[in-house]
């Protein structure tokens, strides 16, 4: 019995991918966030934690927060009881450069730490990992320094504070301290784990290999000398989708042996593809995703063209069964992005019971992210160059943790 049972987890295990390079579910299902968390061995967010987050912050949850797209997390109460001390902490996150522009699911990880940034008055870093889609994506070295630049400016849109963001890419800024840590940490980690880990063939150039301690170190602040030197003890926490996961497991594997800190993370379920919640919103696949340069007429078309329904076929069957909301993409975005809880409820209640239809609940989406992508449009037309440069720079923030 237990033989079987064992047998049967290993099949699950096989049918659900969820790692940096690919995310997809059992055959036409959805993506099991329990067993995710169990698997990978992180925590859930419970409602104890988002309260709590209210009373030191003192301001409203985020919506990420409410909603529970934010919904799993290692060592976060830790971070918490230390700031409830006094003490402070940063905020890492990261972008691979391997698309023109970020698509709404990437803005998610953004528009989150922009809220951490200002609730708990914190300095971050985001790491462009150039090298990574460089390697990953068969880009040459100088695609992926543009591609990096444009990203930054898609990023800096979303609000960051110039005097507590650091924003580097990896051509640029890999040497000196973050290098060192980089070793320290390639040491600690043998061919077999990152194979284990990352799932690595023989046939994978040893750059891929190689790379997972370049994302690994901006977790520890003596890889940032002109932030944090003489406070080479201060805590960090990550927030990114579950997908990233794998490479920060290493990398609390690691910390303890080289003398540093766990990173904490906070990390949050996939904004799905328009398809259907058995895959991520990807950049590799163009019909699947709504990019922040998409128009309101592409915006419109593609929510009317790709979004999966949970409507019923005929209206005479939907106003008799209702919507799956299960399965329903619109709903599911809106859940994401339609802030007002209560026209949410209502939403849920009207389309989940046949009286509202498909099409209307298309059309409000569209409004929600049009309204969304022409906000981001207009933030980011003021992003110039010299903008970019300076939260590039090199440089000491002296004023970051106020
Ligand atoms: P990348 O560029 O694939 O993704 C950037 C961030 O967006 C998250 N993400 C999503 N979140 C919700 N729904 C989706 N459909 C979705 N797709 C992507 C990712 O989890 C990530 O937070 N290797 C990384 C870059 C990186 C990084 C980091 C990310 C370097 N250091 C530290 C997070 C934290 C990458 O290629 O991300």
């Amino acid at each position: 019995m237990e033989k079987r049972e064992e047998a049967k987890e290993l099949v699950e295990e096989e049918e659900q991918v969820v790692n940096p390079w690919e995310v997809s579910a059992k055959d036409g299902g959805k993506i099991d966030y329990d067993k995710l968390i169990d698997k990978f061995g992180c925590q859930r967010l419970d409602e104890s934690l988002i309260q709590r987050v209210q009373r030191l912050t003192n301001r409203p949850a985020h919506v990420f927060l409410r909603r529970r797209v934010f919904f799993a997390h290692r060592d976060f109460n830790d971070i918490l009881d230390a700031y409830e001390k006094g003490q402070k902490f940063y905020l890492y996150t990261g972008r691979g450069p391997s698309s023109e522009a970020l698509h709404l699911g990437h803005l998610i990880p953004f528009m989150f730490t922009k809220y951490l940034q200002d609730a708990f008055k914190v300095p971050l870093v985001i790491q462009l990992t150039d090298d990574e889609k460089c390697m990953w994506k068969n880009l040459s070295v100088e695609e992926s320094q543009r591609l990096a630049r444009e990203n930054a400016k898609d990023i800096i849109a979303c609000g960051f504070d110039v005097s507590k963001t650091f924003i580097f890419s990896d051509f640029d800024y890999v040497g000196g301290a973050f290098y060192k840590n980089m070793v320290k940490v390639a040491k600690c980690v043998t061919y077999n784990k990152v194979v284990g880990i990352f799932g690595f063939t023989g046939e994978d150039h040893i750059g891929k290999v190689s790379f997972p301690p370049v994302q690994a170190v901006p977790s520890f602040p003596s890889s940032f000398p002109h932030l944090f030197s003489g406070n080479d003890n201060i805590r960090c926490l990550i927030p990114c989708a579950i997908d990233q996961d794998p490479y920060f497991r290493m990398t609390r594997d690691v910390a303890p042996r080289i003398g540093y800190h766990k990173p904490a993370l906070i990390e949050s379920s996939f904004f799905p593809a328009l398809q259907g919640e058995n895959g991520k919103m990807s950049a590799s696949d163009p019909n699947s995703a709504i990019y922040v340069t998409d128009s309101a007429k592409e915006i419109k078309n593609k929510i009317n063209r790709y979004a999966f329904s949970g409507g019923q076929d005929s209206i005479e069957l939907h106003r008799k069964y209702g919507a799956d909301l299960e399965v329903d993409i619109p709903f599911k975005y809106l859940g994401f992005f339609l802030d007002d809880d209560a026209e949410l409820e209502r939403i849920r209640e009207e389309y989940g019971s046949g009286r509202m239809l498909t099409g209307e609940v298309k059309k409000r989406l569209t409004e929600v992210l049009t309204d969304l992508v022409e906000r981001h449009r207009r933030a980011r037309a003021l992003v110039t160059d010299e903008m970019v440069d300076a939260f590039m720079a090199v440089r000491p923030l002296p004023n970051m943790f106020n």
